[in-house]
This record gives C-alpha cells, structure tokens and sequence, in this order.
C-alpha cells in the first residue's frame, strides 16, 4: 500500500498488467493505423506515462503531441468545467488524430477534447484510454480503445494523482475505503462501427 495526501491506497493493476495491456493496445495500433501516418495526442498531465509507454510499442510512422487540460485541481471529484492549459502545435486538419488518455471517468474531459480537435478538420479520430469507467459517464463519448474498465473508484498512480502527488508510482493503486467495489475488467477494443471483425486471438 501507500499513502498520497494522508489517503492510504492499495495496489490494484500491476506493472506486469500495465505492461501485457499496452502491449497488445500498440499492436492493435500497428495494424489500424498502418500507413496512415497518426498523430498521436497526448493529454496532459495525466497521459505521460501512458503515452510514453504505449508509443514504444508502435513501430508505424507517426507523429507525438500534447494538449495540456485539467478539470479535477485538487479535488477527488470533477469540477465540472475544463480549463484549456496548453494548445497543440501540429497541423491536425486532414490528419488521423488519437487521442491518448490516462483515464476516462464522467467523460467531460474527453468529451471536450474530441469536439475541440473536430473543429481543426481531421480525417479520422480516435479515442484511446488506458482506463475507463463506463458506470461514471456523465458526457458521453465514443471511446476505440480502453486498457481496462473499472468499476467507479478512484485510482492514483501511473501519471494520475491526487491533489498533483503520485503519478509518478509505477503501478496503479486504488483509495483503500473504495476498493470492495468491483475488481478490474480487461478491455478489448470497441469496433468503431460494432463490427465483429477484429483480429483478437
Ligand atoms: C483527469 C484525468 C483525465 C480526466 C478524466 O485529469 O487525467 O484527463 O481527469 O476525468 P473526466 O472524464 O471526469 O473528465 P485532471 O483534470 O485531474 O488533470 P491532470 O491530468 O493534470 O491530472
Ligand atoms: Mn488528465
Ligand atoms: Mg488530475
């Protein structure tokens, strides 16, 4: 266990789990995205261990970015508004965008960041989460590719924090008074089109 803030946490997804799940998320990647050049786009803060785990795993041609939002401050529970940080730089107009986050909980951030990338007039986006919390949705949001879906507790650890302390754990931890909810589900992808045609062993 460890404590962040005077909260004390228990681990909850192992490195090994991280590191078979990103794994299988860049190879995915690979085949969807072959000779589409991709921009890969980062959300700030909580994405940069993701992203710079996920990114060793894609070996195609693509480019990095970062957009830097924030919505929870200090606090355990959304604020309810997203304040913009730090804008792109790339070119996104006519590129295939995916959009890279730690977690997707009520949505609203990832919400606003999709309709904030379609003004720019991509060809294509893609939302990829490492964690998602489908019974938090409050914003609805199409989401491609999750890591892992969990139940509706909090989580620190592997770029998330609590009030701006322990993303850098390398493991993802679970707040303890929270941890009888549910046990993590492995994701899968989700057809972006409910197809049946991927290619899971
Ligand atoms: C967290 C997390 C996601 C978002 C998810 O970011 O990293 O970006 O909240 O929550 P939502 O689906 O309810 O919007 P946060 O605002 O804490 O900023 P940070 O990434 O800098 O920690
Ligand atoms: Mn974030
Ligand atoms: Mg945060």
């Amino acid at each position: 266990s460890v404590v962040c803030n005077g909260s004390l946490f228990r681990l909850y997804i192992t490195k090994k789990q991280l590191d078979e799940r990103i794994a299988e998320l860049g190879e995915q990647l690979n085949r969807d995205y072959k000779d589409k050049k991709p921009i890969f786009i980062g959300i700030l803060n909580g994405a940069f261990i993701f992203l710079a785990d996920l990114m060793r795993h894609v070996s195609i041609p693509c480019e990095v970015d970062f957009f830097k939002l924030s919505s929870y401050g200090d606090e355990k529970v959304s604020s309810g508004h997203v304040t913009e940080r730090k804008d792109l730089d790339a070119d996104v107009a006519g590129r295939h965008i995916i959009l890279i986050e730690d977690i997707v909980d009520t949505g609203l951030s990832m919400k606003y960041m999709v309709d904030r990338i379609k003004e720019k007039d991509p060809a294509s986006v893609s939302v990829v989460t490492l964690l998602h919390k489908p019974d938090a949705t409050k914003h609805y949001v199409s989401v491609d590719y999750v890591g892992f879906q969990i139940p509706t507790l909090f989580v620190l650890g592997y770029g998330m924090d609590y009030a701006q302390e322990g993303r850098n754990l390398a493991q993802i931890y679970v707040i303890e008074d929270e941890a009888d909810n549910g046990d993590v589900i492995s994701g899968k992808k989700i057809g972006k089109t409910d197809s049946v045609d991927d290619n899971d062993e």
